[in-house]
């Protein structure tokens, strides 16, 4: 990282767009269903009341991947607000999918980096919870900085919080779930809900895929959960 350390995080993606491929039902769910739940970086801020057509607080994943979990999770919490992010098109395409079998109405979807999408469609203050499952955990060293969890991108996430709002991280990898409690434990306004220096317990939370691969794999998982104090 150089002096511009932030320009640097601004060019290094934490992903790459591979170009995987896609099922006809997902391309068909990406041609026919983002009018109805996908939203545009470019149209701006997401005004929570009026895109959903009601008051609801308003919760953010970034990273969702194929997407099952989180349109379990809207589904179990009818009296919140959802919007989810992604740049993997299968897994666009997936929960598109999904959300129409549901029939819910209490999520949207982006296709883009969570960085604009944060910058550009959330307000400050104004989310009562992020969740962030599983990031990719970038395992070798020459490709840490391509991590999303690092100091800056925190104060992003924060900046975005209501007061109280919470913060909630899982990751299988343990070297990343270290750096996760060494950023958060230092970012300014954040408490760790569960005791300083202590892994969350969270029963409610369904499983993610890539999480049932790492449990697979005899990978432990540790779940982080802070709240805004500011
Ligand atoms: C390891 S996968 C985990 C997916 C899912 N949360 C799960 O647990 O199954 C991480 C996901 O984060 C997405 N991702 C990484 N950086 C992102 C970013 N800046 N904006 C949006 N999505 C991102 C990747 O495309 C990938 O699908």
């Amino acid at each position: 990282m150089d002096s511009s350390g932030e320009q640097v995080l601004r060019t290094v993606k934490s992903f790459v767009v591979r170009a995987g491929r896609m099922t006809n039902g997902q391309r068909e769910a990406i041609e026919n269903l983002w009018p109805l739940y996908g939203l545009k970086v470019e149209d701006g801020l997401v005004e929570g009341d009026e895109e959903f057509g009601c008051k609801a607080p308003l919760v953010l994943e970034i990273g969702f991947g194929m997407g099952d979990s989180l349109v379990a999770m809207a589904a179990a919490e009818p009296g919140l607000n959802f919007i989810g992010v992604e740049v993997h098109p299968p897994g666009v395409g997936n929960i598109l999918k999904c959300l129409h079998e549901t029939g819910i109405g209490n999520l949207r979807i982006f296709k883009a980096d969570a960085r604009d999408v944060l910058e550009k469609c959330i307000a400050p203050h104004s989310l009562a919870r992020i969740q962030i499952y599983f990031p990719d955990p970038w395992h070798k060293k020459r490709h840490f900085k391509r991590r999303l969890i690092q100091p800056g991108f925190v104060d992003e996430l924060t900046s975005r919080l209501e007061s109280g709002g919470l913060l909630h991280l899982a990751t299988d990898w343990e070297p990343y779930a270290q750096q996760m409690m060494e950023v958060l434990g230092n970012a300014k306004d954040l408490e760790n809900v569960f005791g300083e220096g202590c892994w969350a317990e969270v029963h409610k939370r369904p499983q993610t895929k890539f999480e049932m691969r790492g449990r697979r794999l005899g990978h432990g998982v540790r779940d982080l959960l802070f709240r805004y104090t500011g």
